[in-house]
């Protein structure tokens, strides 16, 4: 692939409301917080953001609400180097919103309102279709209508767009849109929903990712928190362990390797490679606090790299 292979992104956008705790509230609990802020977050934005200062030449296909929150988000995002003409602004809905717990260790637990997300309808997708034709891959993520990211699925698939999946959140999916797939990167979690294989060590993964396979996917990559990805190509799998970091939260790490992963696909690193690309990435995200405030450009990710050789 050449080096201005362009990129599409097709998922949500939400205004992040991020309150850290030194633990979790457990029902009928209040905890006070001892930080609290708003940031632009949602796991499709996020993932274009990531490539976008990663430095592929990439549009997002989104949708905010016609609120001032929106309009903010949509002027970082072209900041942020990403085409946002497929960004719509639909009147009478709010922006998404995510609402963030943040404990001590760092884990996170979200609750979401789709807002303006759910109006990004199967019509909106064809109303944009020619930028999934046009694109070398496609991201997406599952915080969209599932009917919009299995209909983006079939323009990719038509065009011979390449198909990424990052099936976060957890849901079940059907074979026919898991068929479309030509890449997907689910956690322990997903990868459980998807199979219904716990995934605790490296044999569980490769039976995980032989049974994605099995449903058509030719590249599975398992992310395994601290433990690094389990790659597997065609049933040939192994574990890349990432860096090790001091992380502060953990919002965004996956969103960031997502992007960063395709953006150097996209430039014809191999698939080891980018890996290791998009762990850099990802490192340093977590060591930042929040979603896209937290997404590293270009130059730290080569920087990051350079000091661990
Ligand atoms: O993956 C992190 C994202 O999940 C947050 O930015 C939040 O918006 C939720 O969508």
């Amino acid at each position: 692939m050449s080096t201005h292979a362009k990129l599409a992104v097709l998922g949500s956008i939400n205004a992040d409301h991020i309150l850290n705790l030194a633990h979790f509230p457990r029902p009928g609990e209040t905890v006070i917080g001892k930080q609290y802020q708003i940031a632009f977050g949602g796991k499709g934005a996020n993932q274009a953001v990531a490539a976008g200062r990663a430095g592929a030449d990439i549009a997002f296909i989104a949708c905010v609400g016609a609120d001032d929150i929106g309009e903010r988000i949509r002027q970082q995002l072209e900041q942020d180097r990403i085409d946002i003409a497929p960004v719509e602004t639909v009147e009478g809905e709010a922006t998404g919103v995510a609402m963030i717990f943040v404990n001590a260790e760092g884990e996170n637990n979200i609750g979401i309102y789709s807002g303006a997300n759910a109006a990004l309808t199967p019509a909106c997708v064809v109303r944009h279709q020619q930028v999934i034709a046009e694109a070398d891959a496609l991201l997406m993520q599952l915080e969209s209508p599932l009917e919009s990211v299995l209909a983006a699925a079939e323009i990719a698939r038509a065009h011979h767009t390449q198909v990424i999946l990052n099936p976060a959140p957890a849901t079940q999916l059907s074979d026919a849109l898991l068929s479309h797939i030509d890449i997907i990167t689910p956690n322990e979690t997903e990868a459980e929903i998807l199979t219904g294989i716990a995934v605790k060590n490296d044999d569980d993964a490769a039976r995980a990712a032989a049974a994605l396979h099995a449903k058509g996917i030719n590249t599975v990559l398992i992310t395994l928190g601290r433990r690094g990805v389990w790659l597997s190509v065609a049933g040939e799998g192994e574990r890349i362990p990432g860096f090790s970091v001091q992380a502060v939260d953990t919002i965004a790490a996956g969103d960031t390797f997502n992007g960063a992963f395709i953006t150097a696909r996209l430039e014809g690193m191999a698939l080891r490679e980018a890996v290791r690309f998009a762990h850099a990435a990802a490192a340093i995200a977590v060591t930042r606090p929040g979603a896209q405030p937290s997404v590293p450009w270009r130059t730290e990710i080569d920087a990051f790299l350079q000091q661990q050789d």
